[in-house]
Protein backbone atom coordinates (compact mmCIF):
# COMPACT_ATOMS: atom_id res chain seq x y z
CA UNK A 1 0.00 0.00 0.00
CA UNK A 2 1.56 3.42 -1.01
CA UNK A 3 1.32 5.85 1.84
CA UNK A 4 0.00 8.45 0.01
CA UNK A 5 -3.20 6.08 -0.95
CA UNK A 6 -3.45 6.45 2.94
CA UNK A 7 -2.49 9.91 3.67
CA UNK A 8 -4.60 11.80 1.46
CA UNK A 9 -7.95 10.34 1.74
CA UNK A 10 -7.21 10.06 5.52
CA UNK A 11 -6.52 14.04 6.37
CA UNK A 12 -9.32 15.31 3.72
CA UNK A 13 -11.91 13.27 5.56
CA UNK A 14 -10.03 15.02 8.79
CA UNK A 15 -10.54 18.13 7.19
CA UNK A 16 -14.12 17.63 6.65
CA UNK A 17 -15.07 15.87 10.09
CA UNK A 18 -12.88 16.57 12.69
CA UNK A 19 -14.75 16.98 15.60
CA UNK A 20 -14.22 20.16 17.43
CA UNK A 21 -12.65 19.94 20.56
CA UNK A 22 -10.63 22.04 22.72
CA UNK A 23 -7.44 21.33 22.93
CA UNK A 24 -7.64 21.85 18.82
CA UNK A 25 -8.25 24.84 19.11
CA UNK A 26 -4.71 25.89 20.97
CA UNK A 27 -1.08 25.60 19.56
CA UNK A 28 0.23 25.77 23.21
CA UNK A 29 2.58 22.68 23.70
CA UNK A 30 1.55 23.04 27.05
CA UNK A 31 -2.21 22.66 26.57
CA UNK A 32 -1.89 20.09 24.35
CA UNK A 33 0.19 17.95 26.65
CA UNK A 34 -2.57 18.33 29.76
CA UNK A 35 -5.18 17.10 26.75
CA UNK A 36 -3.09 14.04 25.99
CA UNK A 37 -2.41 13.43 29.24
CA UNK A 38 -6.29 13.42 30.10
CA UNK A 39 -6.57 11.37 27.04
CA UNK A 40 -4.61 8.70 27.93
CA UNK A 41 -7.27 6.85 30.13
CA UNK A 42 -10.39 9.16 29.33
CA UNK A 43 -12.78 9.31 26.93
CA UNK A 44 -13.01 12.64 24.91
CA UNK A 45 -16.24 13.62 26.14
CA UNK A 46 -15.22 13.27 29.86
CA UNK A 47 -11.75 14.76 29.24
CA UNK A 48 -13.40 18.04 27.71
CA UNK A 49 -14.57 19.80 30.63
CA UNK A 50 -11.10 18.69 32.84
CA UNK A 51 -9.30 19.98 30.48
CA UNK A 52 -11.27 23.35 30.50
CA UNK A 53 -11.13 23.64 34.14
CA UNK A 54 -7.31 22.89 34.45
CA UNK A 55 -5.81 24.91 31.86
CA UNK A 56 -8.08 27.78 33.15
CA UNK A 57 -6.88 27.15 36.85
CA UNK A 58 -3.39 26.38 35.68
CA UNK A 59 -2.47 28.33 32.47
CA UNK A 60 1.12 27.87 32.05
CA UNK A 61 3.81 25.17 33.09
CA UNK A 62 5.04 27.91 35.61
CA UNK A 63 1.65 27.83 36.97
CA UNK A 64 1.33 24.37 37.83
CA UNK A 65 5.15 24.05 39.09
CA UNK A 66 3.92 26.36 42.09
CA UNK A 67 0.77 24.69 42.35
CA UNK A 68 0.31 23.01 45.97
CA UNK A 69 0.19 19.45 44.65
CA UNK A 70 -3.56 19.05 47.23
CA UNK A 71 -4.85 21.84 44.76
CA UNK A 72 -3.91 19.88 41.57
CA UNK A 73 -5.44 16.46 42.58
CA UNK A 74 -8.48 18.40 43.83
CA UNK A 75 -9.06 19.45 40.77
CA UNK A 76 -8.33 15.68 38.86
CA UNK A 77 -11.36 14.41 41.14
CA UNK A 78 -13.40 12.44 39.23
CA UNK A 79 -10.79 11.36 36.20
CA UNK A 80 -8.61 8.86 38.39
CA UNK A 81 -5.33 7.36 37.50
CA UNK A 82 -4.13 9.84 40.00
CA UNK A 83 -0.68 9.03 39.43
CA UNK A 84 -1.04 11.52 35.96
CA UNK A 85 -1.79 14.26 38.25
CA UNK A 86 1.10 13.44 40.79
CA UNK A 87 3.43 13.39 36.96
CA UNK A 88 1.62 16.27 35.55
CA UNK A 89 2.71 18.34 38.45
CA UNK A 90 6.61 16.51 39.15
CA UNK A 91 7.55 16.74 35.11
CA UNK A 92 6.13 20.72 35.26
CA UNK A 93 8.83 21.56 38.16
CA UNK A 94 11.15 19.70 36.06
CA UNK A 95 10.53 21.93 33.13
CA UNK A 96 11.26 24.53 34.87
CA UNK A 97 13.94 23.90 36.34
CA UNK A 98 16.01 21.74 33.63
CA UNK A 99 14.23 23.55 30.33
CA UNK A 100 13.46 26.81 31.68
CA UNK A 101 9.68 26.59 31.49
CA UNK A 102 8.99 25.58 27.81
CA UNK A 103 8.10 22.08 27.16
CA UNK A 104 11.01 20.32 25.22
CA UNK A 105 10.31 19.66 21.63
CA UNK A 106 12.32 16.38 20.80
CA UNK A 107 10.65 12.86 21.70
CA UNK A 108 13.84 11.60 23.77
CA UNK A 109 13.72 14.97 26.13
CA UNK A 110 10.07 14.22 26.37
CA UNK A 111 10.47 10.30 27.15
CA UNK A 112 12.90 11.65 30.15
CA UNK A 113 9.77 13.59 31.92
CA UNK A 114 7.55 11.97 34.41
CA UNK A 115 4.40 10.29 33.14
CA UNK A 116 5.42 10.96 29.39
CA UNK A 117 5.61 7.40 27.58
CA UNK A 118 5.88 6.76 23.75
CA UNK A 119 2.11 7.96 23.32
CA UNK A 120 2.70 11.13 24.75
CA UNK A 121 5.72 11.79 23.28
CA UNK A 122 4.34 11.13 19.97
CA UNK A 123 1.64 13.28 20.18
CA UNK A 124 3.72 16.52 21.83
CA UNK A 125 5.88 16.44 19.31
CA UNK A 126 3.99 15.72 16.45
CA UNK A 127 0.88 18.16 17.02
CA UNK A 128 2.49 20.57 18.92
CA UNK A 129 5.87 21.29 17.40
CA UNK A 130 4.91 19.67 13.79
CA UNK A 131 7.79 16.92 13.56
CA UNK A 132 7.24 13.79 11.98
CA UNK A 133 6.99 11.54 15.41
CA UNK A 134 4.75 8.76 15.04
CA UNK A 135 2.39 7.24 17.42
CA UNK A 136 0.28 4.60 18.25
CA UNK A 137 -2.69 3.83 20.47
CA UNK A 138 -5.53 1.53 20.95
CA UNK A 139 -7.53 3.64 18.66
CA UNK A 140 -4.53 3.53 15.63
CA UNK A 141 -3.45 0.01 16.80
CA UNK A 142 -7.18 -1.26 15.60
CA UNK A 143 -6.83 0.96 12.15
CA UNK A 144 -3.46 -0.12 11.52
CA UNK A 145 -4.41 -3.79 12.42
CA UNK A 146 -6.78 -4.04 9.93
CA UNK A 147 -5.84 -1.90 6.73
CA UNK A 148 -2.65 -3.31 6.75
CA UNK A 149 -4.34 -6.80 8.10
CA UNK A 150 -1.58 -7.43 10.43
CA UNK A 151 -2.60 -10.56 12.00
CA UNK A 152 -0.64 -11.07 15.06
CA UNK A 153 -1.92 -10.01 18.98
CA UNK A 154 -1.21 -6.21 19.39
CA UNK A 155 -0.08 -7.34 22.76
CA UNK A 156 3.06 -9.25 21.69
CA UNK A 157 6.32 -6.85 21.28
CA UNK A 158 7.32 -7.65 17.59
CA UNK A 159 3.25 -7.07 16.48
CA UNK A 160 4.10 -3.38 18.41
CA UNK A 161 7.01 -3.09 16.95
CA UNK A 162 5.23 -3.98 13.41
CA UNK A 163 2.67 -1.07 14.63
CA UNK A 164 4.68 1.41 15.37
CA UNK A 165 7.28 1.01 12.01
CA UNK A 166 3.41 1.26 9.79
CA UNK A 167 2.42 4.51 11.59
CA UNK A 168 6.27 5.89 11.19
CA UNK A 169 6.47 5.22 7.50
CA UNK A 170 2.68 6.32 6.74
CA UNK A 171 3.19 9.66 8.31
CA UNK A 172 3.48 12.70 6.10
CA UNK A 173 6.34 15.31 6.60
CA UNK A 174 3.64 17.93 6.53
CA UNK A 175 1.31 18.21 9.21
CA UNK A 176 2.02 14.79 11.40
CA UNK A 177 0.77 16.12 13.88
CA UNK A 178 -2.88 16.24 11.97
CA UNK A 179 -2.18 12.50 10.05
CA UNK A 180 -1.88 11.16 13.89
CA UNK A 181 -5.15 12.95 15.28
CA UNK A 182 -6.75 11.54 12.11
CA UNK A 183 -5.83 8.17 12.50
CA UNK A 184 -7.14 8.58 16.12
CA UNK A 185 -10.23 9.99 15.09
CA UNK A 186 -10.98 6.95 12.63
CA UNK A 187 -10.64 4.58 15.24
CA UNK A 188 -12.86 6.28 17.75
CA UNK A 189 -15.21 6.90 15.27
CA UNK A 190 -15.56 5.27 12.39
CA UNK A 191 -13.11 2.19 12.37
CA UNK A 192 -15.09 1.03 15.72
CA UNK A 193 -14.00 -2.31 17.44
CA UNK A 194 -17.37 -4.18 16.75
CA UNK A 195 -19.21 -3.89 12.88
CA UNK A 196 -17.37 -0.92 12.00
CA UNK A 197 -19.40 0.96 9.68
CA UNK A 198 -17.15 0.42 6.71
CA UNK A 199 -18.91 1.80 3.58
CA UNK A 200 -18.56 5.22 4.95
CA UNK A 201 -15.06 4.79 5.56
CA UNK A 202 -12.11 6.91 3.95
CA UNK A 203 -9.89 3.84 3.58
CA UNK A 204 -12.39 1.59 2.63
CA UNK A 205 -10.72 1.23 -0.58
CA UNK A 206 -7.51 0.44 0.30
CA UNK A 207 -8.15 -1.29 3.49
CA UNK A 208 -6.84 -5.17 3.58
CA UNK A 209 -9.00 -6.08 6.75
CA UNK A 210 -12.05 -4.65 4.92
CA UNK A 211 -11.43 -6.29 1.40
CA UNK A 212 -11.00 -9.68 2.92
CA UNK A 213 -14.43 -9.31 5.46
CA UNK A 214 -11.89 -9.86 7.99
CA UNK A 215 -13.01 -6.11 10.07
CA UNK A 216 -14.50 -8.35 12.68
CA UNK A 217 -11.89 -10.47 13.41
CA UNK A 218 -8.82 -7.76 13.53
CA UNK A 219 -6.77 -7.34 15.33
CA UNK A 220 -6.69 -10.57 16.71
CA UNK A 221 -7.56 -11.22 20.61
CA UNK A 222 -5.40 -14.14 21.41
CA UNK A 223 -2.59 -16.11 19.91
CA UNK A 224 -4.00 -18.83 17.53
N1 LIG B 1 -7.02 10.58 21.60
C1 LIG B 1 -5.99 11.05 22.31
N2 LIG B 1 -5.55 12.21 21.80
C2 LIG B 1 -6.33 12.48 20.74
C3 LIG B 1 -6.36 13.52 19.80
N3 LIG B 1 -5.50 14.53 19.87
N4 LIG B 1 -7.28 13.44 18.81
C4 LIG B 1 -8.13 12.40 18.76
N5 LIG B 1 -8.16 11.40 19.62
C5 LIG B 1 -7.27 11.43 20.61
Amino acid sequence: LSPSAIRRPLLRWFDREARDLPWRRTRDPYAIWISEIMLQQTRVQAAAPYYERFVRRFPTVVALARARLDSVLKLWEGLGYYCRARNLHKAAQEIVTRFGGQLPETRSELLSLPGIGAYTAGAISSIAFGQREPLVDGNVTRVLCRVFRVRGNPKEAVVQKKLWSLAEELLPAARPGDFNQALMELGSEICLPKNPPCEVCPLRRTCLAKRHGEQNRLPARRRK
